[in-house]
């Protein structure tokens, strides 16, 4: 049916017809593969990450996103003003299917390790030391295998306020 349809136009266009053909094979040119290939190349192979926690017992971010193998830096700020003790901040990243209660409870009693307890390191992709108020921490680790990891504040009881997911495209 289509193509009856653009027969019929081309005959019944005999008068200004070339202006019409220049306008159809415009739109034909839009090349898509094009826009893909550009995307790709410009994914760098290292990227840096500000994430912010404050004396509200709050991240900044609830999500983060990176690059499978991407080289991530990522600092940790503590905006407020309360020192550790009282308003710690920390920022661990979970492997995925680690259950975030279980790894957070066992975390409440790892006070010597900043709450990221030593038995469970197998857990832990990556992970800051616990800073207060006015403190920042940098850290560098690859971005794992593409999909979506919990991460959360360990210091006891923050991370049910304190989390978020690292999206890996
Ligand atoms: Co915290």
């Amino acid at each position: 049916m289509l193509f009856v349809a653009v027969i019929a136009i081309f005959n019944t266009a005999c008068d200004g017809g070339k202006a019409d053909k220049k306008v159809d094979s415009k739109i034909e040119e839009k090349p898509t593969t094009e826009v893909k290939e550009v995307q790709k190349e410009e994914i760098p192979e290292s990227v840096s990450l500000v994430i912010l926690g404050n004396d509200q017992m709050k991240f900044d971010l609830d999500e983060l996103e990176v690059y499978e193998g991407q080289k991530v830096t990522l600092t940790l700020k503590h905006s407020g003003k309360m020192p550790k003790e009282v308003m710690g901040h920390n920022w661990v990243l979970l492997q995925s299917g680690v259950k975030v209660s279980q790894f957070a409870n066992a975390a409440m009693s790892a006070k010597e390790t900043d709450y990221v307890p030593a038995d469970k390191m197998s857990e832990v992709i990556a992970y800051t030391k616990l800073i207060g108020g006015g403190e920042e921490v940098t850290i560098e680790f690859v971005a794992p295998s593409k999909g979506s990891y919990d991460y959360i504040c360990s210091f006891p009881g923050h991370y049910s306020i304190m989390k978020g997911k690292l999206i890996v495209k």
